[in-house]
């Protein structure tokens, strides 16, 4: 109750400015709205319903629709490390009458586009994250049932041509191959790019496992122009535009670290490749830290992500997540939360969704011993390390040959 309460002013203070009625009231409202913000902490915290859960009564909800609304309350972790071992054959009667199965081998094609070599996440990796969000994005409670995460980034070509998308022409023209490889079996393109985004965010070392669901449906029209974020904009242009989108501050602070992977190639040519903190590829927390204070030369620092990182209304949630004592967990947690709310912006079937979870790999903190465990033959070297309680996540490739093989051999 104390939630909804809560929900419900917050929404009634961000959409005081559009009944602006006399001249001067837009100032003053304005600045009552950050003070506002500044006095209370919950009112930065992301509580407003989206969709489909804006009306449906919990009776009417189904197990899903009553699953996301926990998450997007904070009442249940936006996280999830269900798994599924017994995955049926790709060509067989069992897989076609289970919804995620199909997903279970997309994923795994995508998990191998995602990983490099060296266990970082690849320019794949960071392009679909990307993705997911400037799919998600075109969406703002203003423009109506329209738009956000319904494929229309790919589906709709209008869309890429404009300069803030610059940069998706790649992970666009992949989505395109898995389309026409895997479309046949019903999926859609609004799914296939929000799982994507999550498979390759848990890809990413230290990455959280989101909760993924599907059923979305697709949209060839463009979505409204003008509600993706710009690196020039201010602070509060910036938090507005994303309120619009039901992001309060703090749940903007978490989303921003996935630039904690980013590496830019457009907003300075001249430093193409520069990332964003000093490590690229990893789901660390170096960027909070970096962004807030000193980063070696190379680091291409936004200047979006300072002024924020600067403001009063991130500025405690930047501190937090850079702590070293738990500031990882915490921004896992948050930024699967937020996640979860913006993969499904405009999304008005959430009730009718398939939780698809348990297809995504393990998170990289576990993920050798769960390939350890599903192999036949023994590893030495990975027995060795657990039985000396050692770092194991760097013995991964040594199991991934073999599980490649059982999996193999499982959809032949
Ligand atoms: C204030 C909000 C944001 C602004 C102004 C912003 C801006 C940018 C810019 C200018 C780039 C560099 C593009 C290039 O030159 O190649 C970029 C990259 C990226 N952004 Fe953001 N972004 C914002 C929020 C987000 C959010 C919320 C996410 C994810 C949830 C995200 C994920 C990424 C990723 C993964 C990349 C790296 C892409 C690559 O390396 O190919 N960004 N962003």
């Amino acid at each position: 109750m104390r939630n909804a309460l809560l929900a419900a002013a917050c929404a009634a203070s961000a959409i005081i400015p559009a009944a602006v009625a006399w001249p001067g009231m837009e100032a003053t409202l304005e600045n009552l709205q950050k003070r506002d913000d500044l006095k209370s902490a919950d009112c930065r915290e992301s509580q407003e319903l989206i969709g489909d859960l804006n009306w449906l009564p919990d009776y009417a909800l189904s197990p899903v629709g009553s699953l996301v609304k926990g998450v997007i309350l904070g009442r249940v972790s936006g996280e999830s490390h269900e798994i599924y071992h017994d995955v049926p054959p790709l060509r067989s009667y069992a897989c076609a009458a289970n919804t995620c199965c199909v997903w279970w081998y997309i994923v795994d094609e995508m998990e191998r586009l995602f990983r490099g070599p060296g266990g970082r996440c690849t320019n794949a990796a960071r392009g679909a994250i990307r993705l997911g969000f400037h799919d998600a994005a075109g969406w703002s409670k203003y423009t109506g049932q329209f738009g956000g995460a319904d494929g229309s980034i790919v589906l709709a070509p209008k869309e890429l041509s404009r300069p803030l998308n610059a940069g998706l022409k790649e992970i666009v023209q992949q989505m395109r191959v898995w389309y026409d490889k895997w479309g046949h079996y019903g999926i859609t393109m609004a799914d296939l790019i929000q799982m994507g985004a999550t498979v390759a965010t848990v890809v990413c070392p230290l990455g959280p496992r989101i909760r993924s669901f599907v059923g979305r449906v697709d949209s060839y029209a463009p979505c409204p122009d003008g509600l993706l974020p710009s690196e020039e904009s201010d602070a509060d242009t910036l938090v507005e535009l994303f309120r619009a989108k039901t992001i309060q501050p703090h749940g903007l602070a978490a989303l921003l670290g996935a630039h904690s992977t980013s590496r830019q190639r457009f907003v300075n040519p001249s430093r193409f490749g520069d990332s964003q903190d000093s490590t690229p590829g990893v789901w660390d927390t170096l960027f909070y830290n970096e962004t807030l204070g000193s980063a070696p030369p190379r680091v291409f620092k936004f200047r979006s992500d300072i002024v924020l990182s600067q403001d009063p209304r991130l500025f405690d949630e930047f501190r937090a997540f850079s702590d070293p004592n738990g500031g990882q967990e915490h921004w896992n947690q948050d930024y699967a939360r937020e996640y979860v709310r913006l993969s499904l912006l405009g999304v008005y079937n959430i009730n009718n969704l398939t939780d698809c979870t348990w297809v995504l790999p393990q998170a990289r903190n576990e993920v050798a011993v769960d390939m350890w465990v599903n192999t036949t033959e023994n590893i030495l070297e990975v027995a060795g390390a657990l039985r000396a309680g050692g770092l194991i996540t760097g013995l991964v490739e040594l199991t991934r040959p073999l599980v490649n093989k059982a999996k193999d051999a499982s959809s032949a």
